[in-house]
């Protein structure tokens, strides 16, 4: 490494976090430099831009940026910032557009970033201005399964390469039908939380029956949904591993029911089983048996601020975070089924979500104690499970033996440090890819 070590947030060995990296504005600043300047972030679904010129705004961390597709149905990620003083040349969330004219002074983009027209360029820059080296700063984009991932840093690797064998899991939700999966929304509002409490929350299932009580009650009174206890997660043989940045839990899924997402009901369930078992022939020729029968992925996180699917959490200053959050439904599935979710997904998920709710009051508190001068002397405690996790032989990553768990929290702050401490790409390591990725299905879907 280049430099000596800056950070040093956890101790692996004790499981001890410095509180003080949810709130320090200077921490803050480094992550967006060495975060969320390097890492390939999530931001949009191919489906948002389905047709050539469609265009859909979106953010870097907090570098507002136009995820375009070209006349040639090429996908561009371009910084939302005029060369000339800096106007965003994009004002609207969405739309279609060849061009994009900055309301300043004219200056007007190709949708695939190349400055086209500046007014006065023969009289008032005396054809002196190096017009072709003037477009938009553009970012590298790369797509897996329908989902756009887009990054600054040059030196990446492949988006390939840093999902590794994450996408193994991920695969088991985003890449199951021929069809793909088309996005729905987002909804968008701004909690006083910092962005890294609702990723760690991600792998954290210790909390749903507390937690989550009384919304789990709700479900179980008028949806039929089983009760759950932390007796049943405590000997759950659902698993909780940890790949290469990502996060993940996952059910093994002995019982041929479909997986488990809000909008199910005891109404309508017979309506989700026999989507499973109509699909299941094209699923195991897409994943192979033993994924498509027994492996769903539950909740996850993608890193630095992917969570549960297509959501994400877009830091807007340490102590408050932007929340999208969309649905993915897949593309071929019956109508009934797709507005099941969309409605299931709401109301648990998202502004008014029932769930979301119980979350982001936990994730304000545990924020709200890194600025308390006493409080962030004592470090969180981290420390469940400590050495119960390891390898196992049928699934890749780092597996902890028991579904609750810390070690995807401790491994996630040992990311951010690996992020936070590196020169550059040279100095952060990757797993190196062991899973066997039986069936047809490929990064591009
Ligand atoms: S700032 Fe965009 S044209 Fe001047
Ligand atoms: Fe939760």
């Amino acid at each position: 490494m280049g430099t000596a070590r800056k950070f040093a947030a956890i101790e692996p060995a004790a499981g001890k976090l410095d509180r003080s990296i949810f709130s320090d504005q200077t921490v803050y600043d480094d992550e967006m430099e060495k975060i969320f300047g390097r890492a390939w972030l999530m931001i949009g679904h191919e489906s948002l831009v389905p047709g050539a010129d469609d265009f859909f705004h979106t953010y870097m961390g907090e570098d507002p940026v136009i995820l375009t597709r070209d006349g040639e149905r090429r996908l561009h990620a371009l910084l939302n910032m005029c060369r000339h003083r800096g106007n965003r040349v994009c004002r609207v969330d969405d739309g279609n557009a060849e061009r994009f004219m900055c309301s300043y002074h004219g200056w007007t983009y190709r949708n695939d970033g190349a400055l086209e027209y500046v007014p006065g360029e023969a009289e008032a820059y005396y054809g002196a201005l190096d017009r072709p080296s003037l477009g938009l700063i553009e970012a590298r984009v790369e797509t897996y399964a329908g989902i756009v991932f887009a990054t600054w840093a040059k030196d990446a690797p492949s988006l390939e390469a840093y999902l590794g064998d994450a996408r193994w899991y991920l695969d088991t939700v985003f890449n199951r039908r021929d069809g793909g999966m088309q996005a729905l929304g987002p909804i968008k509002w701004l909690e006083p939380a910092n962005w890294k409490t609702m990723v760690d929350n991600c792998s954290d299932n210790y909390h749903v029956p507390t937690s989550h009580l009384a919304s789990a009650r709700v479900q179980t009174r008028y949806l039929g949904r089983p009760r759950l206890s932390h007796e049943d997660q405590f000997a759950s043989p659902n698993k909780h591993a940890f790949v290469n940045g990502h996060g993940v839990t996952f059910r093994d899924a002995d019982d041929n029911m479909p997986r488990y997402v809000h909008g199910m009901s005891s109404e309508n369930m017979r309506l989700f089983q026999e989507y499973h078992k109509a699909t299941m022939p094209e699923v195991e020729r897409r994943l192979g048996t033993f994924r498509a029968h027994r492996v769903q992925l539950g909740n996850h996180s993608i890193f630095p601020n992917g969570i549960l699917g297509l959501r994400l959490a877009l830091p807007r200053g340490p102590l408050k975070t932007e929340f999208w959050h969309f649905v993915l439904v897949e593309r071929d599935a019956p109508e009934e089924l797709k507005h099941a979710i969309r409605v299931g997904s709401q109301a648990n998920n998202g502004a008014a979500g029932m769930f979301e709710q119980d979350d982001v009051d936990n994730w304000r508190q545990v924020t709200a104690a890194s600025t308390s001068r006493l409080g962030r002397r004592q470090p969180q405690d981290l420390s469940m499970g400590l050495g119960h996790a390891g390898l196992h032989p049928d699934y890749p990553g780092l597996v902890s033996q028991r579904y609750i768990s810390e070690n995807n929290q401790r491994l996630f702050y040992r990311r951010w440090e690996e992020f936070m401490n590196a020169e550059s790409w040279a100095d952060i390591p990757l797993d190196s890819a062991t899973a066997r990725f039986d069936g047809t299905a490929t990064m591009r879907g």
